[in-house]
């Protein structure tokens, strides 16, 4: 949630940030901004609207200022407008700061600055931080050489701070340095030569370094372009650790794609077999993890499993669960990160806990992955962010090697934690009761399902042209039994999320409960309807609702057991084995969605009001 840029070099700043707040739009995009350093002075740049419009405004100023800090936002406190919008300028014109987070504080800090003669230009709570930094540049000791004093004033003013924040400060009376620091909200360090960068994600830099130092809360980073030190809030000192990263910035990239969504969703067969190579035995019973830190023993003390995640996330957490108490035998229980943090439940001794999180910076999950370890558990992370707060945090995880996920709605991250989740499910099964065969079985399992994703993807034709027909409805169900039953939740979000349309999932037989009231030929459902056990049972539920004049997309495996009458429309999916139909039911719920939204002339990669990365509470 917002994103932010910040760069000190030999080359000119603005087009620079420009281009970084390009690859972070995604957390954000109602509003952008950039401060530049001219000489003694600060030129703040910022406007309402995608990047794109700033850029045009930057193009014409053509600042030839090497340093800078820039801001794509996502309102929280105060609306969309200008002057809401980062950089924001303290009232002495000295200090400029683009902020990522809550200041939880912000109207007592307001009134004492108001009180001090500080004058406010917005309603948001990012300004009274900047103002206060500036309150304390002024006050600063003019004989202390031993302290830079900018960093002296944010460090003073982080004191007096209580919310999160991720922050990148710029003071005209020193045009080469740029100040930032962390709490609660990512920042990160490009190293690069002759310039250095500061950024919210990797994705602002990646075109211009490939080193990289992640901050940790309470640390500040002073950036000069060949130097950067990094102290603590206590002013110790914190040696830091480059990290490579380990893609480029062509994979950021649309490429012959209309958006991003659609080029993730056809990146899934690449995806999914990377998230499991090298993560089988040798013999191909049974999978293995690099990083998970548990030897044998451990595990086979857990006696209960407790999956925390939000939003898509959340739904590849019901998944495992249904995965790793058939295949394991293990109790798994799930929570929605941001409720499993502020209660207090009870928790079984030896219980483990597993964060699910793609981007590995969603704030709830790492709340809920916070409190647990506080608890004493320990916890593992199932996240697609190297280096994310997430997964420097767990005691340990599973790194999905998803590539950059930049639509904001997520797809192949979330068939990559369908992956994962199974292939955990096979490993605590064979440490209990799966056979050697069952295990041989389902790695086979595994290994097909980048090929029986490709068989779905080339269908995407046939499920356009049925989503076209369906795009002008305002109501959907969902419907869906056992592992089916998150996947059509996740169904359900996705076409909400981009295409603005209500949509409800649920089990299929709890219909008959209250849901059914809402059939009628302006609601259609989406029924998963694979082989297996409840498939007789699922077409009863479908006939239920072609009774009352529903229309049916059904999704199905099961071949001639699913009349090719049964439902209005049929999307047939390859028939496997059932520890990976999650994995194949979601594609043409993801390309339903996506076509059913470009169909609508909705922008699918920039949904109104979301943003990828959810920062804040
Ligand atoms: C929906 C979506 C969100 C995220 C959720 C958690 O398409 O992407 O529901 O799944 O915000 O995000 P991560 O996985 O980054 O923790």
């Amino acid at each position: 949630m917002c994103g932010i840029v910040g760069y000190v070099g030999k080359h000119a700043a603005s087009s620079i940030l420009v281009e970084g707040l390009k690859h972070l739009e995604y957390r954000g995009y109602d509003s952008s901004g950039l401060a530049l350093s001219e000489g003694n002075d600060i030129e703040v740049i910022k406007k309402t609207g995608r990047v794109a419009v700033l850029a045009g405004l930057a193009q014409k100023r053509a600042s030839k200022a090497r340093m800078g800090i820039s801001h794509t936002r996502w309102a929280t406190h105060g609306g969309v407008t200008d002057e809401n919008a980062h950089p924001h300028l303290s009232w002495d014109g000295k200090i400029a700061l683009v902020h990522n987070g809550v200041i939880e504080n912000y109207q007592a800090l307001r009134t004492f600055l108001e009180g001090e003669g500080a004058t406010f230009r917005s309603e948001t709570d990012s300004e009274a931080l900047a103002n206060l930094i500036a309150y304390h540049y002024a006050r600063r000791d003019k004989n202390d050489a031993a302290h830079n004093p900018l960093v002296s004033a944010v460090r003073q003013s982080l004191l007096h701070v209580e919310g999160t924040y991720g922050i990148a400060v710029i003071c005209s009376e020193l045009p080469d340095e740029i100040v930032g620091a962390r709490k609660g909200s990512p920042l990160c360090i490009g190293v690069g030569q002759g310039e250095n960068l500061i950024a919210s994600d990797v994705a602002a830099f990646v075109g211009r370094t490939q080193n990289v130092v992640y901050l940790d809360d309470g640390q500040i980073v002073h950036l000069t372009r060949d130097d950067f030190t990094i102290t603590t809030i206590g002013e110790e000192t914190v040696s830091p650790v480059i990290n490579q990263i380990d893609w480029k910035i062509e994979e950021a990239e649309l490429g012959s794609f209309t958006h991003f969504m659609e080029k993730e969703i056809f990146e899934q067969p690449q995806a999914l077999e990377n998230a499991m190579r090298g993560r089988f035995s040798d013999d191909e019973s049974t999978a293995k993890f690099g990083g998970l830190n548990l030897d044998a023993r451990e595990w086979r003390q857990i006696d209960r499993i407790v999956f925390c995640g939000c939003g898509t996330a959340w739904h590849a957490c019901l998944v495992a669960e249904y995965l790793i108490e058939r295949y394991a035998r293990i109790p798994v229980e799930v929570e929605y990160a941001s409720e499993f943090r502020y209660r207090n439940a009870p928790l079984d001794k030896n219980a483990l806990f597993f964060v699910v999180s793609q981007s590995g910076e969603t704030i709830d999950t790492l709340e809920a992955l916070r409190e647990a370890q506080r608890k004493g558990f320990r916890v593992l992370g199932i996240t697609n962010g190297v280096g994310a707060t997430i997964a420097r945090e767990s005691d340990g995880g599973v790194y999905q090697h998803s590539g950059p996920e930049i639509g904001v709605a997520s797809t192949k991250a979330f068939t990559a934690q369908l992956l994962i989740s199974g292939m955990l499910s096979l490993y605590l099964g064979r440490m209990r009761d799966l056979s050697f065969g069952d295990g041989r079985e389902m790695v086979q399992a595994f290994k097909s399902v980048p090929g029986l994703v490709s068989q779905i993807l080339d269908q995407a034709d046939k499920i356009k042209a049925i989503a076209e027909r369906y795009a002008d409805h305002q109501d959907f169900l969902f419907l869906g039994r056992q592992s089916m039953f998150p996947i059509a939740l996740e169904g359900a979000l996705k076409l909400k999320e981009i295409s603005y349309i209500h949509a409800e999932g649920y089990p299929a037989a709890e219909m008959k409960h209250g849901p059914i009231a809402l059939i009628s030929e302006q609601c259609p459902s989406v029924v998963l309807s694979p082989h297996g056990d409840t498939l007789q049972k699922v077409l009863s539920n479908i006939a239920e609702t072609r009774a009352r004049k529903g229309r049916v997309i059904a999704i199905t495996s099961a071949g001639k057991d699913f009349p090719e009458t049964a439902a209005d429309d049929i999307i047939r999916i390859p028939s496997a084995h059932s520890c990976v139909m999650p994995i194949l039911a979601t594609i043409p719920l993801q390309l339903l969605a996506y076509h059913i939204a470009c169909k609508r002339g909705c922008d699918v990669d920039k949904p109104r009001n979301l943003a990828k990365s959810v920062t804040v509470e």
